[in-house]
């Protein structure tokens, strides 16, 4: 049997934007996705847009008995900012009461809520300025922050400022596959550099408002493993570290930005511009934990033919296809459970043993639908298989010291996915939204129950 810690956590996470639904219902402003959704439909699945989630904005007060039902004692989801303060400024006192009585009956039911800032859902308003790329979007989260602090503080203790900071910078400036789905790489280091900011002042909001309580940040890890030890393989996979990792990472623990990075951004001419009292906040404003959502490796090797200035990030680090890759066979991304333990060191050996939790991990499955038995239950044992193999790997990581003291999957109920809509089923729920958005457990619920009450397999 392998054991884990005392108090481990045992959860899973979700977030407002792909959860709550009542999309545009009962004060909240538009974000980039309702934006985008009523603008360009055809680029979402199935045109499944924000407004079709799982409904829990009315069905929270039976989804959080099914949490305790399950045996999660921790469950993290965000606030919607643009349900919170609809231009920024007023607070929609409907959002109060709605999150209040959200948050008081997950608590309820003796589940420990993190509650996280921003996951990907930029108010339109703040977008029609510029959004991240300008230095405003900085005061106005921290406002933000500061509000959600003061009239939730009393029941969260427990809070992080931003979800996978890298993904709406990579995807909104420099992939496509997020609104404004621009391809810049000077703005996506701009970008970067206010999301960096603005979660630096939440954490200075924090330290003022809340006299107890935890803060962090949750940053999705992709390690990078360069295809040789050939010296432009390692130095591109220093660079895919650097810019996906340790951008973040970094000044979070350790409270500076590494000069590699600093040097990179120069010697391609990308440096953001910057006010002077930033060096020291960053210093000043450290966090308490980090998550790390953990899913797939990158696999790197130096590229072919840079470009100067870099235009994307494959002009410093090029992936490539490894051809040994295990491959998720319903989802197509790798699976390497052993990056979860190569992580477990890193935070122990480079990052001081920092407190850390696994904040997602997952799998997801396309048409999922062929794998339910005749009760009505998926039978989802290729889900079980890969929690428990990196659930070994992360025992084997906090045997040897890692301070781990959580694992998060994502998710409770299966749950709508930006332009991938439902392509992907992720849940301990199945989903079923034409039936009434009904719920039905699945195979790797009633495992992750047995888990959880033992605390451990
Ligand atoms: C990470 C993100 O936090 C979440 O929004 C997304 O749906 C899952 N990964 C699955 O890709």
């Amino acid at each position: 049997m392998k054991t884990f810690p005392k108090n481990f956590l045992w959860g899973s996470a979700t977030s407002a934007p792909q959860s709550e639904g009542h999309s545009l219902k009962d004060g909240k402003s538009a974000t980039t996705w309702d934006y985008w959704f009523k603008t360009s439909p055809e680029k979402f699945h199935e045109n499944q847009g924000p407004a079709n989630t799982s409904n829990m904005y009315e069905m929270y007060q039976e989804d959080c008995k099914r949490m305790k039902e399950i045996g999660l004692n921790s469950f993290r989801t965000s606030i919607s900012w643009a349900r919170l303060l609809p231009d920024g400024k007023n607070v929609n006192q409907e959002a109060v009461t709605f999150y209040r009585n959200y948050f008081k009956e997950i608590i309820k039911n003796d589940v420990k809520p993190i509650i996280n800032l921003f996951h990907f859902d930029m108010p339109m308003w703040l977008m029609e300025k510029g959004g991240w790329e300008t230095r405003e979007s900085v005061d106005a989260f921290a406002f933000y922050a500061k509000t959600a602090f003061e009239l939730f503080g009393d029941l969260i203790e427990n809070w992080t400022t931003f979800n996978e900071p890298i993904v709406h910078i990579e995807c909104g400036y420099l992939n496509g596959a997020h609104y404004p789905a621009i391809h810049d790489f000077k703005k996506a280091v701009q970008v970067g550099y206010h999301t960096l900011m603005a979660h630096v002042y939440a954490v200075q909001a924090f330290r003022e408002v809340m006299a107890s309580g935890s803060i962090g940040i949750i940053l999705n890890i992709t390690p990078a493993y360069a295809r040789s030890d050939d010296k432009g393989d390692q130095i591109a996979k220093e660079n895919a570290d650097l810019l996906t990792m340790k951008s973040f990472l970094d000044p979070a623990v350790k409270g500076a930005i590494p000069n590699d990075l600093i040097q990179l951004i120069k010697e391609h001419d990308l440096t953001p511009k910057t006010v002077s009292t930033d060096t020291s906040l960053i210093k000043e404003n450290t966090v308490d934990f980090i998550g790390l959502n953990y899913y797939q490796p990158l696999r790197v090797q130096a590229p072919v033919n840079p470009n100067f200035p870099a235009q994307t990030p494959d002009d410093l680090f090029a992936p490539y296809d490894w051809p040994e890759k295990r491959i998720n066979p319903y989802r197509g991304w790798e699976i390497y459970p052993k990056a979860i333990y190569d992580v477990a060191m890193m935070m122990k050996n480079e990052y001081n043993n920092f407190p850390w939790y696994v904040s997602e991990n997952g799998m997801g499955v396309a048409n999922e639908e062929r794998f339910l038995d005749e009760q009505g239950m998926i039978q989802d044992d290729y889900r079980i298989d890969f929690m428990k193999e990196h659930l070994d790997y992360l025992y084997q990581g906090i045997q040897e010291g890692s301070n781990c003291f959580g694992y998060h999957t994502w998710t409770f109920i299966d749950c709508w996915s930006w332009l991938n809509g439902y392509r992907n089923r992720y849940g301990f729920y199945r989903l079923e939204l034409e039936n009434n958005f009904k719920r039905r457990l699945k195979k790797s619920g009633l495992w992750y129950k047995e888990t959880a009450q033992n605390n451990g397999y």
